[in-house]
């Protein structure tokens, strides 16, 4: 796994960020060492994935990236035929390629290009009963968020879900601050510098917009959803099962 120095180095970076080939390159390691718990979350979505997989349905990876999640759901839910990842960057699809071909799996799972913000309609999401969407809906823009998890929930047999992970914002403002202090303080453990962590959230702030935890259950549930539930929360980090239930 090729290290995450995308932010290191003297020179300023003024742009914004973006999942360019230099990020696909250390995407792997750039997760595992910003985002809390990475390894437990994939676990804990695959469970909660095979758990609700209903036969002869599809698997839909929104936001796959390197295709971590895909990989691991093929791995565990072996009776799926059918997953497919859609992503807008087509250096994370040459990574995500490179990497189902290693793991055997070029065949079972279809990678599409798709971007969610601009041209929905390329997204197709039909008869699934597992739709993810990790660490993502962050970067949709929040006027194109409820058409988009409308659309996940139509595309949805009855009993299927929705499993989002993402960062969160606490309800008050000074604890936003502290929550977001230990979160550098993670950071700084996996080994990146003062200067890293400045320059990407520099980089991250008119790109990555979360919600409130009230405000993702908000959300989900005037799209249709009827069951929200928060499996995971680490600070500023929070993962929601979504499940729809019509009968
Ligand atoms: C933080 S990564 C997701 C990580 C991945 N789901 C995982 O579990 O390791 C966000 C991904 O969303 C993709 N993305 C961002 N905006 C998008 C959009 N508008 N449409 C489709 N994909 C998008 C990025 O290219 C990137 O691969």
């Amino acid at each position: 796994m090729s290290r995450d120095e995308v932010f290191s180095g003297t020179a300023a970076r003024g742009s914004d960020f973006v999942f360019n080939e230099e990020v696909a390159t250390v995407f792997d390691d750039m997760l595992t060492r910003s985002v809390p718990f990475y390894l437990e979350q994939q676990k804990l979505i695959e469970e909660i994935g095979s758990q609700f997989y209903v036969p002869g349905t599809s698997i839909v990876d929104l936001g796959c990236s390197t295709g971590t999640t895909l990989i691991r759901l093929a791995n565990r839910v072996t009776s799926a035929s059918r997953l497919v990842g859609y992503d807008n960057s087509q250096p994370m699809l040459d990574k995500a390629k490179e990497n189902l071909e290693e793991a055997g799996f070029a065949d079972k799972i279809d990678l599409r290009l798709g971007d969610m913000n601009d041209n929905l309609g390329d997204i197709l999401i039909e008869n699934a009963s597992v739709v993810t969407l990790c660490w993502t809906l962050q970067f949709i823009r929040p006027l194109k968020r409820d058409a988009l998890i409308k659309k996940i929930y139509n595309g949805l047999v009855d009993g299927g879900v929705l499993i989002v992970t993402d960062k969160v914002l606490t309800n008050d403002s000074n604890m936003n601050r502290f929550f977001i202090d230990f979160y550098y303080d993670f950071k700084r453990r996996n080994g990146y510098s003062e200067e890293e962590i400045l320059k990407k959230r520099e980089a991250l702030e008119n790109v990555l917009i979360p919600f409130r935890v009230d405000e993702n259950f908000e959300l989900y549930r005037r799209n249709g959803f009827q069951i929200v539930e928060t499996f995971f929360q680490w600070y500023n980090f929070a993962g929601f099962l979504c499940v729809k239930s019509e009968s």
